[in-house]
């Protein structure tokens, strides 16, 4: 970091259930990125699929909320924003949704400029200003967060409501870049993988039902395998096929596990606990108003397993293909490389069979994982930090030029 990445900005953090708004100090003599305060804010659901004003306007109002009672109304404080959906990044500051994923699905936004929408909610409420904004993805957030603090970092890795990664290319791959040298961060969006069909081979009868009822039939085929928006879902139907042929709860299947989405992700992590596990699975199961017996509880506790371990090897094996394409392209015998990571999956659930797999696959590879902390906000503040240098050396530059 040099001298002008330093000061006081704001962070939104936009893609996951919930919505957060950072005050973040970037402190370039202690090497170090504080958070001052943040605050979350639920998305109702019915936001979440109404229009894109109505979205945006909520943004608006939380990020005034939060001016408002840390004292910062006054102030025009330059905002990292950190939208996780599929973008065409124009500029770092112009970037146009291609499309929701994740259950958002709000009208009017795909093909426009997200940052222009936010502005103008802003623009709308002409209570506060905001200075020069910069557009991150998570991953990209993420990587740069760790970055920080290990700068072998060089991927980026979300396994959350959805999963993506980004990570560092070489430019003379970059088709659309001209020039040979150098680098730049490429988000995969890894989750549409499997779009064109090229899952179909290992899709279950269960994944193709979860894509089947999603609120985006047919895409982000490989997010819907793998992220915790789906893993509940998927086995809940896998229980509920099971009952039906008669080989759990006596056949019987209750209202609540008949119901789509009432068996929730975070269920599944509470039931591979290590040592709390069963009895977990016992209360669980007795909430969903079922009649298990210890048998039963067993088999829900190995259906858990095997759906968060297929989950993880999926990941491993993206993973995998992404360090070995860097250590291809480098042309490496061996490379250590550092992946920052984030999401709830990957913070719930044990994380050794993912590492064990992408060892496994990329045995070239000495990998390190380091699960960031307020990555993505703090992480699109470091951004936002460097476009403001960058934005500030170009003005001096054109006005020595034009001297
Ligand atoms: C979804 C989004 C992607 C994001 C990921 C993790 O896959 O499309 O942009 O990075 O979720 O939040």
């Amino acid at each position: 970091m040099r001298s002008a990445e330093k000061g006081d900005f704001l962070a939104l953090d936009l893609g996951g259930t919930n919505f957060r708004v950072l005050h973040v100090r970037v402190e370039e003599e202690a090497q170090k990125v504080l958070k001052m305060d943040s605050q979350i804010c639920a998305i109702p659901q019915e936001m979440m699929l109404g229009t894109g004003e109505q979205l945006f306007d909520h943004i608006a109002t939380c990020l005034g909320d939060f001016l408002e009672s840390h004292n910062l109304k006054g102030q025009t404080l330059p905002l990292g924003f950190t939208f996780s959906f599929p973008c065409e990044q124009l500029e770092i500051d112009k970037s146009i949704l291609i499309r929701w994923t994740k259950g958002f699905n709000c009208s009017g936004v795909e093909g426009k400029d997200v940052v222009q929408l936010l502005k103008e909610a802003i623009h709308r409420r002409g209570d506060y200003h905001i200075g020069s904004v910069a557009m991150v993805n998570d991953t990209v957030g993420t990587m740069m967060s760790c970055g920080y603090k290990d700068q072998s970092c060089e991927i980026g890795m979300i396994i959350g409501t959805g999963t993506n990664a980004c990570y560092m290319e070489e430019i003379k791959n970059v088709k659309r870049i001209e020039g040979e040298d150098g680098r730049m961060c490429i988000n995969t969006e890894w989750g549409g993988f499997g779009d064109d069909g090229c899952l179909d081979d290992i899709l279950t009868e269960f994944d193709v039902e979860v894509d089947k009822t999603s609120i985006n039939p047919g895409v982000h085929i490989f997010e819907k395998m793998i992220s915790g928006m789906y893993l509940g879902e998927i086995v809940r139907l896998v229980l509920v096929k099971m009952t039906k042929d008669k080989l759990l709860f006596k056949g019987q299947i209750s209202e609540a596990l008949g119901t789509c989405g009432l068996f929730e992700t975070k269920f599944i992590s509470e039931i591979e606990e290590p040592d709390s596990g069963l009895e977990n699975a016992k209360k669980i199961l007795t909430e969903l108003g079922l009649d298990w017996s210890l048998v039963d509880a067993s088999v829900v506790r190995l259906v858990c397993d095997t759906i968060s371990s297929r989950s993880a090897y999926l990941c491993a094996a993206a993973l995998a293909t992404l360090v070995n394409r860097i250590r291809n392209n480098r042309k490496l015998g061996h490379l250590k490389t550092t992946v920052g990571v984030d999401g709830t999956v990957y913070r719930k659930h044990p994380t050794s069979k993912l590492q064990k797999a992408v060892r496994l696959l990329a045995p070239q590879c000495d990998i390190t994982f380091l699960v960031s902390e307020d990555g993505s906000g703090k992480g699109a503040a470091m951004v936002t930090a460097v476009a403001q240098r960058l934005k500030k050396s170009c003005s001096t530059m054109c006005t020595k030029a034009s001297e």
